[in-house]
């Protein structure tokens, strides 16, 4: 994160972006279209990359996430299968790998509470901002009050919890290393990987996280990808290109 730079492309926000820089122990910089950039605008918060192309940014309300909301085929779906929401029961959540909240949002909208996990203070910063977003949007306000956000590290997290803290499930989606190398890699999860690196403490977040949930664990792999640490789970769910590996709680 040590060429990173907080800036903002609006006078008004100045004080903001300067308080934000802080926070994240990053500088603030005037505009640099040469540098990976956390600019506040008057929208939202945004990640600017020389190599990357258009911003990205985290949108709760518009685009994939809404579709996916609307179109994204409820508890029938593969994840939802996975978590284990067939039978009506709705299981409190922590999902410890929540980069972009994708799969956190679809959970939340099928009635899950869920506490999103993300150590990268980036990623944090840009989810943060989009929650606080779309609890404004009467829509979204009973979905969004079901997500809250920690910017920790899951496995320091996990050793801190009390037993009644202890969630049904736990999801992960850690980042898998070969990812960033197919050109089909889509850009936001380029910049994931460009922000987060290799997660290659997986093997230990699956450990604890069998140790801490009280139902079952969900890893989510691509599908030809071998398992965490070769644990073998009770079960698969796959869909087109991705594989929920199921660890059940004896
Ligand atoms: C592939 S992304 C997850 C994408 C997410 N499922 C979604 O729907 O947007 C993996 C994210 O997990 C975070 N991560 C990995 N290991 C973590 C850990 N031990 N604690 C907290 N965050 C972690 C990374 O920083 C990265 O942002």
């Amino acid at each position: 994160m040590s060429d990173i730079t907080v800036s903002t492309d609006s006078a008004s926000l100045e004080l903001q972006a300067n308080e934000l820089a802080r926070q994240l122990s990053l500088p603030f910089s005037i505009l640099n279209p040469d540098q990976i950039q956390l600019v506040i605008t008057q929208q939202h918060f945004e990640i600017r990359t020389p190599d990357l192309g258009n911003p990205i940014f985290i949108d709760f309300e518009a685009g994939k996430n809404a579709h996916r909301r609307q179109f994204g085929g409820g508890r029938g779906q593969p994840l939802a299968k996975a978590i284990g929401l067939k039978k009506g029961a709705t299981p409190t959540i922590i999902d410890a790998t929540a980069g972009f909240g994708r799969d956190a949002f679809v959970l939340a909208n099928l009635g899950c509470k869920i506490t999103l996990i993300e150590r990268n203070p980036l990623i944090a910063s840009l989810l943060d901002d989009a929650l606080q977003r779309a609890t404004d949007n009467l829509d979204l306000q009973q979905v969004i009050s079901r997500m809250s956000l920690i910017n920790k590290d899951a496995i320091h997290y996990f050793s801190t919890l009390e037993n009644h803290q202890h969630p049904d499930v736990i999801y992960l989606d850690p980042m898998y290393p070969s990812r960033e190398k197919s050109a089909l890699v889509k850009k936001d999860m380029r910049l994931l990987h460009e922000l987060a690196g290799p997660d290659i403490d997986s093997e230990q977040l699956l450990t604890i996280s069998r140790d801490v949930a009280l139902k079952r664990v969900v890893v989510k792999r691509p599908k030809l990808a071998p398992f965490i640490d070769d644990q073998k789970p009770t079960t698969s769910i796959e869909s087109k290109n991705t594989r929920y590996d199921v660890y059940l709680v004896n």
